[in-house]
């Protein structure tokens, strides 16, 4: 998957067409009511590519999982041995057809099989590249419910995926070693069907060296030590795509507490200085929850928590379901940084909550976090988030101009566009609905789409509703134009 798919890149890109601006027509319909007719949005966003390389029908990454069925829950069973670098895992997929199928097909990067069966018969898996078909003994019909097996082990390799998004996956440490990656990082330690509309509930369990600190996301629900070595388990119970499944196994100092009945688990590592800001910062979790509750409504999920690494791999934080974990760097020295962990926080609900049914919709993940940023920096009494606003519309010749956060295109789903020109969005969005109504959006959205894979059409057509203005120029023009729209 990882070295073909890049081949599809040209393709995607020649069918991207200028982003449309609208012109000013008072009398236009709401979109809600008028959609355009072939993608349902703006001309800039790529229709869904057929399934032909087996994919999910991601325009962007259209090798990305496999079609057909729906996986309901992984159980992974994982041990890993950090001198030798060796993962041995236990992979047990519940999955149901969606339509007749002969074979699965999953992602899954290097590691060796040792067996594979679907429902207790063995079967032979085949892979090209990181495409792994498993054939079923039998075909089965829509509805039919699968339960495939497979035993591994190997030394997992990280994913070099180039400038626009760096080294992923699972990474080795000195001691241990972490999994941290976007849009890819799960198929480098679990054969998943590795694109967020396939979301599934998780239960881990985890066998490490008992000296050492080993978690994951969701609720921890045992530990036991035994023969040198300790053994968790761990349970999702909210839906998780794949890039949100974390680990983290190392030298920890953890931190373990309750916030409002929440189960809370925190943990730097320990070549952090206890000098710095970090465990200051990180134990304010609960407070910056709180404020995104307020701002938000109810959190998603059953757990919250924190992993700060030490690794001058990752200079950045990654929204992991439940327990984001940040780059050490956010912090340095002698600086405090709670607006990384409003940004992730953020993200529980606008990304892992509220998941991008395609990538190409990763503004709702960037600019909502972005958003929530400026809001928490302004409650702290810092900048506000007219200022945040100001300082970038001010600067005419800014690159985020020409990149249009609706339609960024496929190596720049991460550009600077998408978090800030995405933020901008909603602060002009508050300018032209009213607080009120605003946040009635927001809070509307997380409610409607928790759990569940959401398009921008769909935002912009919840907006209108429910601020009773026809809004598709203006969205057009901040999230589809080439150019610094004029307000
Ligand atoms: N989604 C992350 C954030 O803004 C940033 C990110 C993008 C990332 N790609 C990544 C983090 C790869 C780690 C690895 O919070
Ligand atoms: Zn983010």
């Amino acid at each position: 998957m990882v070295n073909t798919r890049w081949a599809a890149l040209g393709v995607a890109a020649a069918l991207v067409t200028a982003c449309s601006v609208g012109g000013t027509q008072p009398t236009k319909p709401l979109f809600t009511q008028a959609p355009a007719p072939q993608t349902g949005g703006p001309s800039c966003l790529l229709p869904d590519v057929p399934t032909v390389d087996d994919g999910r029908g991601d325009p962007y990454f259209p090798k990305d999982g496999g079609p057909g069925y729906d996986v309901t829950h992984y159980k992974l069973k994982l041990k890993y041995d950090p001198p030798t670098d060796t993962l041995t895992g236990t992979a047990t997929i519940e999955a149901t057809a969606l339509e007749r199928l002969s074979e699965l097909h999953l992602d899954f990067h290097g590691m060796k099989i040792s067996k594979a069966t679907v429902g207790g018969t063995l079967v032979t898996p085949t892979r090209i590249d990181d495409s792994l078909t498993v054939p079923l003994p039998v075909p089965v019909e829509k509805d039919a419910k699968l339960s495939v097996q497979i035993d591994y082990s190997g030394v997992p390799q990280s994913l070099d995926e180039g400038n626009a998004f760096g080294t992923n996956g699972f990474l080795h440490t000195t001691e241990g070693a972490f999994a941290i990656g976007e849009p890819h990082s799960a198929t480098t330690w679990i054969p998943v069907n590795d694109h967020p509309r396939d979301k599934a509930l998780y239960d881990f369990e985890l066998t490490v060296p008992a000296n050492l600190a080993a978690i994951t996301n969701g609720v921890r629900t045992s530990e036991t030590v035994a023969g040198g070595l300790k053994t968790s388990t761990w349970k999702v119970t909210s839906p998780m795509a794949t890039y949100l499944a974390t680990l983290a196994i190392g030298d920890y100092r953890v931190t373990e507490g309750t916030h409002k009945g929440l189960p809370v688990i925190n943990a730097v590592h320990n070549s952090i200085p206890a000098t710095t800001r970090v465990d200051e910062d990180i134990a304010r979790n609960g407070e910056v929850l709180d404020f995104l509750v307020e701002k938000f409504g109810p959190y998603p999920f059953d757990a919250l928590g924190g992993i700060v690494i030490n690794d001058d791999r990752i200079s950045f934080a990654l929204e992991t379901q439940t327990r984001p974990i940040y780059g050490n760097g956010f912090w340095g020295a002698t600086r405090s940084n709670t607006d990384v962990i409003a940004h992730e926080l953020a993200h529980q609900w606008f990304g892992d909550s509220v998941s991008v049914d395609t990538w190409q919709h990763i503004w709702l993940n960037e600019g909502f976090a972005t958003y929530a940023q400026w809001m928490w920096a302004e409650d702290e009494g810092r900048v506000t988030t007219q200022q945040e606003f100001d300082r970038r519309y001010a600067t005419e010749t800014s690159p985020i101009w020409s990149v249009p956060p609706g339609c960024p295109g496929r190596a720049r789903i991460f550009d600077s566009s998408v978090y800030n020109r995405g933020a901008m969005t909603l602060h002009m969005l508050r300018d032209k609905v009213g607080d009120e109504k605003f946040f009635t959006i927001l809070q509307t959205w997380v409610k409607q789409k928790k759990d569940s894979n959401a398009t921008t059409p769909q935002f912009i057509a919840l907006a209108e509703e429910i601020s009773g203005q026809q809004l598709d120029d203006f969205f057009n023009a901040w999230l589809f134009g080439k150019s610094r729209p004029r307000i």
